[in-house]
């Protein structure tokens, strides 16, 4: 199925995700029905609490269905080992028109389980590494606009609230 995106200020993208700790059937159907709702919102990463379930689940798949080998599934992820910097624009779906420049790492590890409970590993930089420290970060309740400076976030909220007010939230 497909789920509707939560957004901001949806108090439940602001704080830390519930650790899985069941792996069965419907976990699985979970993670499915993560991607399918991924794809609807043309995304290319997708955090649980952003469907509104409050559960250290992610998928990332950069190639946005191109490439079936690129889809990525992160569970009870932790990032292991971050290196250098890199300042890109983001975007978020929970934040539907708000994009701004983010400092992130430029290179990171991480260690996380599969939908079967599995470890898996997965080492990015530059996009892949910026999608994973995203995508972690809504597992911990931080949205990209609390990693810019009071002022840029500032300016940034002010203009979603004057979507709000315009009805295009
Ligand atoms: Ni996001």
């Amino acid at each position: 199925m497909i789920y509707p995106i939560v957004k901001y200020p949806d108090p439940i993208l602001q704080k830390p995700a519930e650790p899985v700790t069941v792996f069965d059937a419907e976990l699985r159907q979970l993670v499915d029905d993560m991607f399918t709702s991924m794809y609807d919102a043309q995304g290319i990463g997708l955090a649980a609490p952003q469907i509104g379930v409050s559960k250290r689940l992610t998928v990332i798949d950069l190639s946005f269905q191109k490439d079936p080998e690129k889809k990525i599934v992160l569970i009870n992820p932790e990032i292991v080992e971050k290196k250098g910097k890199q300042v890109e624009e983001e975007g978020c779906l929970s934040l539907p028109e708000i994009r701004d420049r983010v400092v992130r790492a430029a290179q990171v590890k991480v260690r996380a389980v599969d939908a079967h409970g599995k470890p898996v590993e997965v080492e990015g930089e530059e996009l892949l590494a910026r999608a994973l420290q995203h995508e972690i970060d809504h597992l911990d309740g931080i949205l990209f606009i609390f990693r810019l400076s009071r002022l840029k976030r500032d300016l940034q909220l002010r203009k979603v609230r004057k979507l709000q007010k315009a009805g295009e939230w």
